[in-house]
């Protein structure tokens, strides 16, 4: 599974690209604007701390500003990701993005026929989000387990599952078993994934214990 972390903070994004688990970014105007900074500043540098694809959203509702708005975005860098909303425009743009091998990303997605639909007009990756549909009292996970039985029914549909608007570390996980291919995970979610009570408890005793030898390694 591919790990994105889902943030516009460029401190936040170098630090955990040195941890190794870092395969991608994702941003989304609400991101940006919390940044304080220009879009075009921000995922440039964004795209110089991560190889992997980073995912800058337009803000136009209409096709023609769309692509306008996504020929800008792409010339940022090689892996910039366009993405769009889930509606009749955004997916228009999506088809044709996609059929100039530009990477796309589709979100807000609440329901599996939004996925199939995203999938057709050959979204790269589809943004489910699961946070906000358990917000309001419907399973998150439920949708994820879906759309992946869907995709996996029609083996030509190429749009990779990115699990978004992740709470915890149990939809990490929970979106793993189901076969997700990626998930975007807000940095704390990401740092809390390393931690069990019992590691710590059990490195404290090791320590101790290696204290007591009064050995060194190197
Ligand atoms: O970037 C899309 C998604 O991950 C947003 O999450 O927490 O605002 O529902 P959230």
């Amino acid at each position: 599974m591919k790990f994105f972390v889902d943030t516009a903070d460029t401190a936040e994004i170098k630090s955990l690209a040195a941890t190794g688990l870092l395969d991608g970014v994702t941003t989304n105007p609400s991101l940006i604007a919390k940044s304080g900074r220009k879009i075009l500043d921000v995922i440039a540098e964004i795209c110089a701390l991560v190889e992997g694809p980073v995912s800058a959203e337009v803000a136009a509702t209409e096709y023609d500003q769309m692509m306008r708005e996504a020929a800008v975005l792409r010339k940022i860098a090689h892996n910039v990701c366009i993405k769009l909303p889930l509606t009749p425009d955004g997916l228009r743009a999506c088809n044709t993005l996609s059929k100039d091998g530009v990477q796309t990303n589709v979100t807000l997605c609440f329901s599996a026929a939004q996925a199939l639909i995203a999938a057709k007009a050959g979204a790269t990756f589809i943004s489910p989000f699961v946070g906000r549909l358990d917000d309001i009292g419907q399973d998150g996970m439920k949708l994820i387990s879906e759309i992946v039985d869907i995709y996996s029914n029609y083996p030509a549909l190429q749009t990779q599952v990115l699990v978004a608007s992740i709470r915890n570390p149990i939809h990490v996980t929970t979106a793993a078993k189901l076969g997700a291919d990626v998930a975007t995970l807000p940095p704390a979610v990401l740092r809390q994934l390393y931690h069990h009570p019992l590691t710590d408890k059990g490195l404290a005793a090791f320590l101790k214990d290696w204290e007591g030898t009064g050995q060194t390694i190197a």
